[in-house]
């Protein structure tokens, strides 16, 4: 079962976050069959070798995020990267230290050791141990005022997982402050969350003040703050005020503008 083998080690990479689209996930992986299919040997090892790594790494956190969520499907796949031009992986990439038994055990290729106690090594490795998927979606809300669906192009999180044993660390907010960073002026209220977990809601409560989760029909959940600074059109869809220099498109009047409905 793929969630349950090994991380593999990235020491390819550099440690941090790392964000990838469909076409840079399909151009690794082409790159990697080319390597494969070829009869240098020497083909295998270097940057193909690390290609191959982050596409597993991303496939078995993508099967861990799916068990942990009990969904059906994966959430996150290369596969399911391809869907939409939209998306964006972050990838959370760490430096672990390991302990191995009289130098077997927890060594994987490509893993540094380090000396310790007598009979006993601590390895350093290098492993992916977070995701965060993010796209664009047509959804339809309940407007809270109007008490009728509107529609929306919503920046949506649609997968987020860390490592079991890494969770409670601060690696969630890390992923989710460097995403935040990268979606600039996207705010986090802004984003509808798909079948966020209890843990997600806590998550979201915990750093970012956000408690007035408004369930929808279609599974998403957007926050009541989702709603500050936008209008409904004339037909029926939601828009939010483009951002100013420096500001969060509210406005210095935070929720000046109201959303209303054009007759
Ligand atoms: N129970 C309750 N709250 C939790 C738990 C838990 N087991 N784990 C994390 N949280 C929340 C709490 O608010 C916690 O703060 P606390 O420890 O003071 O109570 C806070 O998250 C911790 O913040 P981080 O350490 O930055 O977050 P973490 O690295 O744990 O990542 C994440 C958060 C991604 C939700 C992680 O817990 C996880 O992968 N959970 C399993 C998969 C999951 O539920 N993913 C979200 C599904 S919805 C979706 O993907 C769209």
């Amino acid at each position: 079962m793929l969630a349950s083998e090994p991380l593999p080690a990235l020491d390819g990479m550099q440690s941090g976050i790392s964000v990838w689209t469909g076409k840079q996930l399909d151009a690794v992986l082409r790159a990697s069959r080319a390597a494969a299919s070829s009869s240098s040997p020497s083909s295998s090892a270097g940057p193909q070798e690390s290609g191959r790594q982050l596409l597993k790494t991303i496939e078995i956190l993508g099967a861990r995020s799916q068990r942990a969520q009990q969904v059906n499907a994966p959430l996150t796949s290369i596969a399911r990267m391809r869907e939409s031009d939209t998306y964006r992986l972050y990838l959370l990439t760490v430096d672990e230290e390991e302990e191995g038994e009289d130098g077997v055990g927890a060594k994987t290729e490509g893993s540094a050791s380090s000396v310790g106690p007598p009979g006993r090594q601590r390895l350093r490795c290098r492993r992916g141990i977070g995701i965060l998927k993010i796209g664009t979606k047509k959804l339809f809300v309940t407007h809270p005022r109007l008490q009728s669906l509107v529609e929306v192009d919503a920046r949506c999180v649609l997968d987020f997982y860390v490592d079991d044993r890494s969770q409670r660390h601060g690696y969630g907010k890390l992923l989710y402050s460097f995403m935040l960073e990268q979606e600039k002026p996207l705010r986090p209220e802004q984003l509808a969350i798909d079948r966020p977990s209890p843990k997600l809601i806590a998550f979201m409560r915990k750093h970012y003040h956000l408690a007035n989760a408004l369930p929808q029909v279609n599974n998403f959940v957007v926050y009541a703050e989702f709603f500050t600074g936008t209008t409904v059109s004339c037909r029926g869809r939601l828009e939010r005020a483009p951002a100013t220099a420096g500001g969060n498109g509210m406005g210095s009047g935070g929720s000046r503008v109201a959303a209303s409905r054009c007759i």
